[in-house]
Formats: C-alpha cells, sequence, structure tokens
C-alpha cells in the first residue's frame, strides 16, 4: 500500500537525504522514519557520494555500517562540524517543536540534532499533534530515579519507568541509563516545562526538542510537505 505509513516515511527520508551534498558531514538520526534517510545515503554512496555519518544511536551505527556510509565521531569533527542532521520525531508541532526519545535515544540525538548547521526532521502526517501530548521521555541516570520521579510529580507529571520488553527489568539506554516516561497530559508550554525538567538532578536529557528543528518534512500519501 503506497499510501500507507511506511511510503510516508520513506518519501519523507528519501526527501531529507536529497539535500545532502558532497563532502557533508551528516547526523544520522534514530528510528524507522530516519533508517530511510540512511537506506538512500547509503544508495548515494555506492553512487559516488562523499560523505561521513555521525550516527545517534547503536541502532543507527549498525545501519549505516550496513549501509556503506564512513562514520565519524563528533570529536573527529570539531573543526568542521556537523553540517545537516537527518532525524525522526514521536510527535511535532505546528510550532516546530518536538517530541522525541519514543526509542530512548534522544540524549545523543540531541546533541548531534544541536550540532548541526541545519536539522531535518523527517515525519509522516500521523506525528503532529497541537499541543504536544506525547509522554515526555526522561533519561536519568540510574541514581537518580527516585528523586527525579518525585520531582516529576511535583510538575504535575505521572512518571512510569520505561520497561525492557523482552528482559525482565528496565530499558537501559546506550548511555547506561534508565527512562522515564512523563505522562503531562497536554503540553501547553513546551518552553517552560523543558527548562524545569532540565533542572531535575540527574537529568541527562528531555525528550522535549524546543526550537531545534529547521526544517520537517512530512511525508504524504503523494509526496513531502517541508514545513
Ligand atoms: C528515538 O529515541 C526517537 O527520538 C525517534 O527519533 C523516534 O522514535 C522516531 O521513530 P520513528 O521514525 O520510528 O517513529
Amino acid at each position: 500500500n503506497d499510501s500507507g505509513t511506511a511510503a510516508q516515511k520513506r518519501r519523507a527520508g528519501e526527501s531529507a537525504a536529497a539535500e545532502v551534498t558532497d563532502g557533508m558531514v551528516v547526523g544520522l538520526g534514530t528510528g524507522s522514519t530516519a533508517a530511510h534517510a540512511i537506506e538512500e545515503l547509503g544508495r548515494a554512496v555506492d553512487a559516488g557520494l562523499d560523505i561521513r555519518g555521525v550516527p545517534t544511536s547503536f541502532q543507527s551505527r549498525q545501519l549505516a555500517v550496513e549501509a556503506g556510509i564512513p562514520l565519524v565521531s563528533l570529536d573527529e569533527v570539531e573543526d568542521t562540524g556537523v553540517d545537516l542532521a537527518i532525524d525522526g520525531a514521536d510527535q511535532f508541532d505546528a510550532a516546530g517543536h518536538l517530541m522525541k526519545g519514543g526509542g530512548a535515544a534522544h540524549a545523543r540525538e540531541k546533541i548531534v540534532d544541536a550540532s548541526a548547521d541545519r536539522f531535518l526532521v523527517v515525519a509522516d502526517p500521523s506525528k503532529e499533534s497541537d499541543p504536544l501530548d506525547y509522554p515526555v521521555p526522561l533519561e536519568v541516570l540510574p541514581d537518580a530515579r527516585t528523586l527525579a520521579a518525585e520531582r516529576v510529580r511535583d510538575l504535575g507529571g505521572d512518571p512510569d519507568l520505561r520497561a525492557a520488553e523482552r528482559k525482565d527489568g528496565p530499558v537501559v539506554t546506550d548511555n547506561g541509563n534508565l527512562v522515564l516516561d512523563c505522562d503531562f497530559g497536554a503540553v501547553e508550554h513546551p518552553e517552560a516545562l523543558a527548562a524545569d525538567l532540565a533542572d531535575i538532578p540527574g537529568c541527562v536529557a528531555h525528550g522535549l526538542f524546543v526550537g531545534m528543528a529547521d526544517e520537517i518534512h512530512v511525508g504524504t500519501a503523494t509526496g513531502v510537505e517541508v514545513r
């Protein structure tokens, strides 16, 4: 079904990948939509495109290796920086604010996406939500779990330690930390909530990406809408 979600994600990923040009250092996002961009970039590299990728997670590193994209770390591109980052989102709103971290990769995603001169989001239309209301993923140091949950409750949220699906116990991030999914219902003031969450002792990163996105490539049934 070519108008289905899978095709929309593919169109979004390919549209963002088309913005990549020779010589670029490219941030490689996490999730099923960003995976389409990585695959498309792999095909372009096969055809001669000269780029280097900075992965945002274990998953995107694996995909990039399979796709044959040469990889670098942020340390290695200290002088030149990241030209463009392509990453998915769990939700986006009309102002371009994002909710990320459904795949628990948001800490590293935030570093790479924020390092990029241009940050392109890839999504399908189901991700649009005004206001954002996806529970905010909060990566915390393991020792901070109890205190962080208490602070989230003080802020009016309902924190839930993310459980692993095929393991008895919690999800452990690529960085060795835990994730609290914090349900705040509708987030009416993303900037304020982002600041409050960042203040929690032991918070490594929260999933609100406020004012970071430059463009959102939304795959539709027939093409791509760039916002
Ligand atoms: C990873 O932690 C998230 O921020 C992803 O970018 C997000 O979950 C998007 O994934 P999909 O493209 O699979 O929806």
